[in-house]
C-alpha cells in the first residue's frame, strides 16, 4: 500500500536530541566534521553560539473517500527529518557563520537559502551590525548562495583548511541596515513562494 506524501519544512533551534542526525549530514558534507561533543557546547554552553536545523514534516494528502480516510488512520505517524542545519556566533555586532550544511539528498531546493535566511534575520533581529564567514576558495555552490545574499570577498587566508591546504575566501556582509533589510526582505518573499516552509526561530530555544 503506497501513500503520496508532499513535504513541508520547518526551521527552529537546535537540541542536544538533534545532534546525531546532525552530525551525520556534517560528517556527509565536511572533509574534518565537528564532533559531537562541539555541537553541545554550541547549543548548552556557548551564549554567543545560535544553532539552527531545518527539518522535513512529511504531510498526508487531505483525506478523500473512506480509502483515504483508513489510510490515514493506518499509517505510522513520521518523524521529522532533520535535513540541513547552520550556526552563527554573535559577538559585539558581529554575526558569523560558523557552519552550514544541506543533506545531500535535499541540495538544490532552496534549503541552504532558507537557513542562510533564517540566521540572518535571527542576527539582525539580534542587532547586529555586519556578518563575516570563511568559505573554501573552490566552493561554488556556497559563494553563489553568499553572493545572492550579497556578501563579498574581502580576503583570502592562505593554507586556512588543515585537510588540502586549500585557501579560504574570507568574505563580508555589510552594513546590516534598513537598505539591506529591505532588499533582504524581498529575497524572503521569493524564497517563501519557492520553499514551503514554517520558522520557529522567533521563538526561545526549547
Ligand atoms: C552550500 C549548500 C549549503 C547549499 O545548499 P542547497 O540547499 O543545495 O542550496 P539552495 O538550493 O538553497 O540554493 C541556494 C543558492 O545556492 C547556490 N547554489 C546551490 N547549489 C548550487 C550548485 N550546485 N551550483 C551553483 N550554485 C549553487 C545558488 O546561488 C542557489 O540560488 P538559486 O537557486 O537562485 O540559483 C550545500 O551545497 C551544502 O550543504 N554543501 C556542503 C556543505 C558546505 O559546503 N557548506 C558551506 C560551507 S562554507
Amino acid at each position: 500500500m503506497s501513500i503520496t506524501t508532499s513535504v513541508m519544512y520547518r526551521l527552529r533551534y537546535m537540541r542536544v536530541e538533534d545532534i546525531p542526525q546532525v552530525v551525520e549530514i556534517d560528517r556527509l558534507s565536511f572533509p574534518m566534521p565537528w564532533a559531537a561533543r562541539s555541537y553541545v557546547f554550541e547549543i548548552r554552553d556557548n551564549n554567543a553560539g545560535h544553532m539552527i536545523v531545518v527539518e522535513a514534516l512529511p504531510q498526508h494528502p487531505p483525506a478523500g473517500g473512506l480509502r483515504s480516510v483508513f489510510q490515514r488512520l493506518t499509517a505510522p505517524a513520521a518523524a521529522p527529518l532533520i535535513v540541513g542545519y547552520g550556526g552563527f556566533w554573535l559577538i559585539e555586532g558581529e554575526a558569523h557563520v560558523s557552519t552550514i550544511a544541506v543533506h545531500p539528498d535535499y541540495r538544490g531546493r532552496g534549503l541552504g537559502e532558507v537557513l542562510l535566511a533564517g540566521m540572518l534575520a535571527r542576527s539582525m533581529a539580534l542587532k547586529a551590525e555586519y556578518s563575516v564567514l570563511e568559505v573554501r576558495v573552490s566552493n561554488e555552490s556556497a559563494l553563489n548562495l553568499y553572493r545572492k545574499y550579497e556578501y563579498q570577498i574581502v580576503g583570502q587566508r592562505k593554507n586556512y583548511y588543515r585537510d588540502n591546504n586549500e585557501d579560504a575566501y574570507l568574505m563580508h556582509l555589510a552594513p546590516l541596515d534598513e537598505a539591506y533589510q529591505t532588499r533582504f526582505n524581498e529575497r524572503l518573499k521569493s524564497l517563501r513562494e519557492r520553499v514551503p516552509y514554517g520558522d520557529l526561530l522567533t521563538q526561545q530555544p526549547a
